[in-house]
């Protein structure tokens, strides 16, 4: 027994968290609903200064005040919005969760602030035992992880393997319209020009058409006539292929299983590795992971997570194991995140969010049915697709990216947080908090849906 598990069952201990969940608990019974701000001119001021002190306006007049219950999240003037975007997929069990609380308390009262790669802590090694044995529940061969403080880093340890394994290879396949982070190098490979402005490249990227639903064979045949193409033009040149299964950014695209396992194969034939950016789609599929939803477990090197996991990392084969020096972090990751990392994994895992029949497949369906619903009633304003699992996302005004944007700040002003993504078209989406809503919440934001695009 250690000094650390003496401390932890310290009834004091025990008793404190008790004492702030229940005070927790206690003061969550005055948020009903929806609240109007209760003090406008300092929040509008406090706005000002932060839009100022940060360098650039934000988004949605949004400073949170450092608390909620479940989808709602109070801001700093007092009021309360729904929030279907969670920090673009990060806050999966929505604001103030009681249980999640006490995991992150069992962070804070350890002795660091953050781990790293130096000095770790059992709840790492705790944690990364339970991510590899759920990467590889459906018969995946991951043998390691590292865990890392951004999705963008968790992309760029992948390859940075990928290229000391494949040297001299030094050019990455990718897909259009994917969106992997911006570090220097990553933001080479995210297809977005706006994003790499003024910056050098670190190495070639190829860009293969992604599935199209619409066009399943087409989209074969375009994407392995491409691939074709890159590799006699660049024999042994490709380290890897960096691929999105799902495309969050790009505006919520789905892939397919016969189009990965065709492109994976042929990448294996050509000595390319294989990896699988999971920050957005990881615990939002019925499956955890969404290679296992394709069932492409066989086939990735290494898959990368982030957001909903709480903290990042790039669970990877062992035969891509870099030479030391190659990957190293000071911070891995603070040691809260990597309890709450645990809980919510652990929670998604054993708490009927996964599965046909998962909590994370109800709120789709039922989502998806009422949107389907407003369709009807508008159908020139609002479009599926609805996307997959616990990324839901629709198609307005035929995409039109600034009526789409108007949309979402007049979305906002009603009490709704979305997100746009995508261009040509513009999709407006919700990562919603699966871990903390319900029917009756998903009523309300459509209510707040239909009432917004009928005033436009
Ligand atoms: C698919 C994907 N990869 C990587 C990233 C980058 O993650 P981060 O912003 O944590 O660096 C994102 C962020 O949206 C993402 O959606």
């Amino acid at each position: 027994m250690t000094i650390a598990n003496e401390f932890y069952n310290d009834p004091k201990v025990k008793e404190a968290k008790k004492l702030i969940k229940q005070a927790l608990l206690n003061h969550q019974e005055k948020i009903t609903g929806l609240m109007p701000p209760k003090d406008e001119k300092s929040y509008q001021e406090l706005v000002k200064k932060l839009s100022q002190n940060r360098g650039g306006k934000l988004f949605y007049d949004y400073i949170g005040s450092g608390f909620g219950k479940g989808p709602f999240v109070e801001l700093a003037d007092g009021s309360t919005k729904f929030d279907f975007i969670t920090g673009i997929g990060v806050h999966y069990f929505g604001h103030s969760h009681p249980d999640l609380m006490e995991a992150l308390i069992d962070g804070a009262i350890s002795n660091t602030v953050m781990q790293g790669n130096l000095q770790q802590n059992t709840d790492s090694e705790k944690l990364i035992d339970l991510l590899l044995t759920e990467a590889n529940r459906y018969g995946a061969d991951l043998s390691h992880v590292v865990l890392t403080s951004s999705g963008v880093m968790a992309n760029e340890n992948a390859l940075k393997m990928a290229f000391q394994k494949r040297h001299p290879a030094d050019r990455v396949l990718a897909f259009n319209k994917c969106f992997h982070g911006r570090t220097i190098a990553v933001a080479g490979v995210t297809d977005k020009a706006k994003y790499r402005d003024g910056l050098p490249e670190a190495f070639c990227v190829d860009y293969l058409p992604f599935y199209d639903s619409n066009d399943h064979q087409g989209s074969i045949d375009r994407m392995m006539c491409a691939l074709a193409g890159y590799v006699s033009r660049h024999p042994g040149k490709h380290a890897a292929l960096l691929c999105e299964v799902i495309q969050g950014e790009a505006g919520s695209y789905l892939g397919n299983k016969e189009f990965f396992e065709i492109l994976f194969s042929e990448c294996k034939k050509h000595n390319i590795s294989i990896i699988v950016d999971e920050v957005q789609s990881f615990g939002r599929t019925e499956k955890l992971f969404a290679f296992q939803y394709f069932e492409l477990d066989k086939y990735v090197d290494f898959v990368n997570i982030g957001k909903n996991a709480q903290t990042c990392a790039t669970i990877y084969r062992g035969d891509h194991k870099p030479r030391p020096g190659l990957i190293s972090q000071t911070f891995t990751s603070s040691s809260t995140a990597i309890n709450a990392s645990y809980y919510v994994v652990n929670q998604l895992v054993n708490n009927g969010f996964l599965g046909k029949d998962g909590k994370i497949n109800k709120i789709h369906s039922y989502f998806s049915s009422k949107l389907e619903e407003l369709h009807k009633k508008h159908p020139d304003k609002i479009e599926g697709p609805w996307g997959i699992g616990a990324m839901v996302a629709m198609t307005l005004f035929k995409g039109d990216m600034e009526k789409s944007k108007q949309f979402t700040f007049k979305l906002f002003e009603n009490g709704v947080l979305s997100f746009i993504a995508g261009q040509l078209p513009t999709r407006v989406r919700f990562l919603v908090p699966a871990g903390a809503i319900n029917n009756d919440h998903i009523d309300e934001v459509v209510k707040i849906i239909d009432q917004t695009l009928a005033g436009m």
